[in-house]
């Protein structure tokens, strides 16, 4: 029996919440932060029009269309791009190692806010208290058994919650996807009411149109919409083939891209005016009153946290409440495209145990990011991951869609299911304006890199997040070959 969504409602929240998730409360601020805030925003936009709807709604077509995950997606079209397929879903797979290890420090703040132990300065806190962080990638100091204890557990959560497939997820994602929007209210209607915070806003809302010329810039803003959106991680493939055969596409990836992107969007002005006041309490210039790496929300936020007028302990821990289950959902629409395109090669594996293993070896790869020099391979294996790992893929899904198989049909098919037409708009972010951009920005980003390493890291460190995509490369090359002869 062919499993499918019950309603359209419960495929596009299921999408909603893979799409919304740390991501929005966790990557996009501080990378906004990192990028220069105001800088950011324009780029962001362009990407999320040229790039990220067009994917959004490719994928959608391919999953729907052929009804494969993304390895039988790509191969029904051409036998030998199947890696690609594989390619995407190892992409996501080394992402959901770290991001669970961002839902275990959750996990931590979350008993945390009992007590607001963070004090006034939760900077320090993160650091010396939760992470106990060394002074460089090469001292990994152990492993931090607390962040162990707490990625084991957001592991058994996710497990569970997958345990009777895509009908559960349908009714999860209410509940996950609906809460955080109300909370994020509050949250923000305290952040800008604080002193400071108006400071905070302009340097997060006011263009800088001499960025615009930095391509780091550039290939920030693509790398974090493809995340954003899970667009080239095999996921929204594995979600659309699940699809009734009658379903609207193109509308369907305006409503979530649109959705994801605002949420993202209001974060920001919860963090940021939450930086603009930690900038009139420091008197720091809000350009660096923390540092802008994968820490920085668990600063602002618990920041703003501190000055709710009451109940800070009870909102707190409701907060994070919500990171948990804003990660669970989109961490699990991974082990559903995972297992999705697993269970199509080797169909005689019971799927509760491939759902195992993948968070086994998930725990394990989480080990190093457990440990206390863990922040550091966090943030070079995400930079890595996204800009060459997401974007690669990117660009190679639309050479494929544009160039090597009928694009024409494929776009009839695409515009028949819709209520709202993608025309030559469509086309043309497919068959140029993805692949030209994104190819500049790669080469740009690689020349940049060879002359400035990615944020003072030791040169070797950076090699290892490097051979850490081209072992993924390879486990995808070996995975579809295998298939062939199975
Ligand atoms: N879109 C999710 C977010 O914004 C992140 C994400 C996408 C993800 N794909 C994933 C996380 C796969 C883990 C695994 O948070």
């Amino acid at each position: 029996m062919k499993e499918k969504w019950d309603n359209r409602l419960a495929f596009i929240l299921a999408a909603i919440g893979s799409a919304i998730g740390l991501g929005n409360f966790w990557r996009f601020p501080y990378i906004a932060y990192r990028y220069g805030g105001g800088a950011f925003l324009i780029p962001y936009l362009v990407a999320l029009f040229t790039a990220g709807i067009p994917l959004l709604i490719l994928e959608f077509t391919l999953g729907h269309k052929t009804e494969h995950g993304a390895p039988l997606a790509f191969g029904s079209y051409r036998k030998n791009w199947k890696w690609l397929g594989w390619f995407s879903i190892a992409v996501a797979f080394g992402i959901v190692t770290y991001y669970t290890v961002i839902m275990s420090w959750s996990f931590i703040y979350f008993f945390h806010s009992f007590s607001l132990s963070w004090g006034s300065i939760p900077e320090l806190f993160f650091n010396k208290m939760v992470l106990e962080i060394t002074d460089s990638p090469f001292n990994l100091g152990g492993i931090n058994y607390i962040i162990l204890i707490f990625l084991i557990v957001t592991w058994i959560a996710i497990y569970y919650s997958i345990y009777h497939g895509v009908k559960t997820v349908g009714k999860v994602v209410y509940v996950t996807v609906i809460l955080p929007w109300l909370i994020l209210l509050v949250l923000i209607i305290r952040g800008i009411t604080l002193p400071g915070a108006l400071e905070g806003l302009s340097y997060y809302l006011t263009p800088n149109f001499a960025a615009l010329k930095d391509p780091t810039v550039w290939i920030n803003a693509y790398a974090q919409i493809f995340f954003t959106l899970s667009v080239g991680l095999g996921i929204m493939i594995a979600y659309s083939s699940y699809l009734p055969r009658k379903a609207d596409i193109v509308n369907n990836a305006f409503i979530i891209g649109f959705a994801n992107c605002f949420t993202s969007f209001l974060a920001g002005i919860a963090v940021f005016s939450s930086l603009g006041f930690l900038a009139y309490q420091t008197g720091k210039p809000v350009s660096d009153v923390v540092a802008s790496g994968p820490g920085l929300v668990f600063v602002a936020y618990p920041t703003i946290i501190n000055m709710l007028p009451f109940a800070n302990k009870i909102f707190g821990a409701l907060f994070f409440v919500m990171l948990l289950t804003l990660g669970i959902d989109s961490a699990f629409s991974l082990v559903e495209a995972a297992s999705k395109a697993a269970l199509e090669q080797w169909k005689k594996i019971p799927r509760r145990a491939l759902n195992l293993l993948i968070s086994i070896i998930a725990i394990i790869v989480g080990l190093i990011f457990s440990s206390r020099g863990g922040l550091y391979w966090l943030d070079i294996i995400d930079h890595y991951i996204s800009t060459y790992g997401l974007v690669v893929v990117g660009f190679l899904e639309a050479i494929f869609i544009g160039y090597l198989i009928n694009t024409k049909s494929f776009q009839d098919y695409m515009n028949k299911q819709s209520e709202i037409m993608a025309g030559k708009w469509w086309l043309y972010s497919i068959k140029i304006v993805v692949p030209v951009v994104l190819l500049v920005a790669i080469v740009y980003n690689t020349i940049n890199e060879l002359r400035t390493p990615y944020e003072g890291y030791p040169k070797l460190a950076l090699n290892f997040g490097f051979a850490f995509i081209l072992l993924l490369l390879i486990i995808s090359i070996l995975l579809s070959r295998k298939q062939r002869r199975l």
